[in-house]
């Protein structure tokens, strides 16, 4: 019989260790808070519900995780004044009314944790028919761990550092601060947790002795210490962030993808790349970013919610967001795409050139200097450089339309709402503010006027 499963992830504590004004869970770790990561896990696992504990600045940590997790839905409970880690569980007790199957316990401030850890806690937990699972490790220097007190085999107690005896800190084993617990336990469990210990805090890590005692087998597993170690200063922030790096560009790797300079791109977690993606250094790729076959970024790229087709070629710095490249299509370098630009097959969007809710039709060009913004464009079009769209008249933004196969003439204006007809031309220099039917030529510019032999005169008059 499948048990149902349910997590309450611990946020709520301040992080005095980071010296910051912002809650540690929202410090970032590639681009999302520290605490988006263990709640990631625990709906990766099937969770249900997931609870948040939150307390200090309550607010912007249930705020910001409930961006994160639009999409999902992830509860919250609220420990007012943190009195500990037991303290914080019994918070998420209204919101697991009713609900006795198992429950995941995880500190928000465990980034590195993988799914596959949380399973093997589930496994070994069901194995021994055990009320209690947790996850032991053995940091390079266990101070200021909790630490695994054994009698036999079994778990008998954690001590926390501060509480240790002088032989009891010589162990290397340490609690990381993940347990699947049985609900039905739990709960009888913490009326019996008390604060007699040397910081006067309600200890979750008490649910140990409090089963061994009672008889009850405590099942535990190891975890590899760069997996499960928690992140209490910008040091471990830091190392965290690299860790992650390495673990999220490895995987791409491994699924064919090349990164010239793996140690200084930053691919977040939520990026899908296709084999044969070649990717340069120092690039960013951010948000639900996806990459297609073949397609190669050039260096200092910065993609947030980019949607990139097949074999397409993205020169040096360019900046795209909430754009989507169709295939083949040639970008940059120093092109901008911003929000709502949608460019079809094989379209050239050259050096300075900055687009925005424009949609681009197959094969047409901008290569160079231009700003095209709300913007809807045919194919087979020409837009010459320093090209600009007049979309915004001080209060309205207006739409420009250019039809397939138009050619538009170096420094032009198109003062939008404008439209030029299909296989029009805009001569050099014009600033169009009237619709131009197909087929035509526009010119908007003052005569050339040619003194001949003017320098020659004023010389000779001077
Ligand atoms: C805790 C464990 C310790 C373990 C270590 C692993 C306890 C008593 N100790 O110590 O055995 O080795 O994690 O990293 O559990 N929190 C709340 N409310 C509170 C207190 C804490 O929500 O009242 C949250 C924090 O936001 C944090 C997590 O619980 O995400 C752990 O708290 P922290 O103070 O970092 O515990 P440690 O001292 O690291
Ligand atoms: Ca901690």
């Amino acid at each position: 019989m499948t048990r149902h499963i349910a997590a309450i992830v611990l946020c709520a504590g301040k992080g005095t260790r980071m010296k910051s004004a912002r809650a540690k869970v929202l410090h970032e770790v590639l681009g999302r808070p520290i605490s988006y990561y263990p709640i990631s896990r625990a709906f990766e696992v099937g969770a249900s519900p997931v609870v948040a504990v939150v307390g200090h600045q309550a607010e912007q940590v249930q705020s910001t995780l409930e961006d994160q997790f639009a999409r999902r839905t992830l509860q919250f409970a609220l420990q007012e004044k943190q009195l500990g880690t037991a303290h914080a569980v019994l918070a998420a007790k209204p919101n697991l009314e009713g609900f006795d199957g198992e429950i995941f316990i995880l500190y928000g401030d465990t980034p590195m944790l993988t799914a596959a850890t949380l399973k093997a806690l589930r496994k070994a937990k069901r194995a021994r028919k055990a009320p209690l699972a947790l996850v032991g490790f053995r940091p390079p220097n266990p101070h200021g761990y909790g630490r695994l007190v054994r009698e036999g085999k079994d778990v008998a107690r954690i001590v926390e550092q501060k509480d240790c005896t002088p032989e009891q800190t010589k162990i290397g084993e340490c609690n990381a601060g993940m347990y699947l617990v049985d609900a039905g336990f739990l709960w009888k469990a913490l009326e019996r947790i008390g604060k007699g210990n040397a910081q006067g805090e309600f200890y979750l890590t008490d649910l140990v002795a409090i089963a061994h005692e009672s008889k009850l087998p405590v099942a535990s597993i190891e975890a590899p210490f760069e997996e499960v170690s928690g992140v209490n200063d910008r040091v471990e922030l830091a190392r965290a962030g690299k860790a992650m790096r390495q673990r999220i560009n490895e995987r791409h790797m491994r699924n064919g993808v090349t990164f010239d300079d793996p140690d200084s791109t930053l691919v977040e977690e939520s990026v899908k790349l296709a084999a044969d993606v070649r990717i340069g250094p120092n690039c960013v790729l951010a948000g639900d970013t996806r990459i297609g076959k073949g397609t190669v970024i050039g260096p200092g790229c910065v993609l947030t919610n980019a949607t990139v087709g097949e074999n397409v070629t993205v020169r040096a710095y360019s900046v795209f967001e909430d754009a989507k490249v169709s295939r083949g299509g040639q970008i940059g370098p120093f092109a901008r795409l911003r929000p709502g630009t949608e460019l079809a097959e094989g379209v050239h969007i050259g050096n300075f050139v900055e687009t925005k809710k424009a949609r681009i039709g197959k094969g047409s060009k901008a290569n160079h200097l231009a700003y095209l913004g709300d913007a809807v464009i045919g194919s087979g079009v020409n837009v010459g450089a320093g090209t600009i769209t007049c979309n915004y008249d001080g209060v309205n933004k207006h739409q420009t339309v250019l039809g397939d196969g138009v050619f538009i003439g170096s420094d032009s204006q198109l003062v939008a709402p404008v439209t030029v007809g299909k296989g029009s031309y805009v001569g050099a220099g014009s600033t169009i503010v009237e619709d131009v039917p197909p087929n035509s030529l526009a010119i908007a510019r003052s005569r050339q006027v040619t003194k001949k032999d003017y320098v020659k005169k004023k010389r000779a008059a001077g």
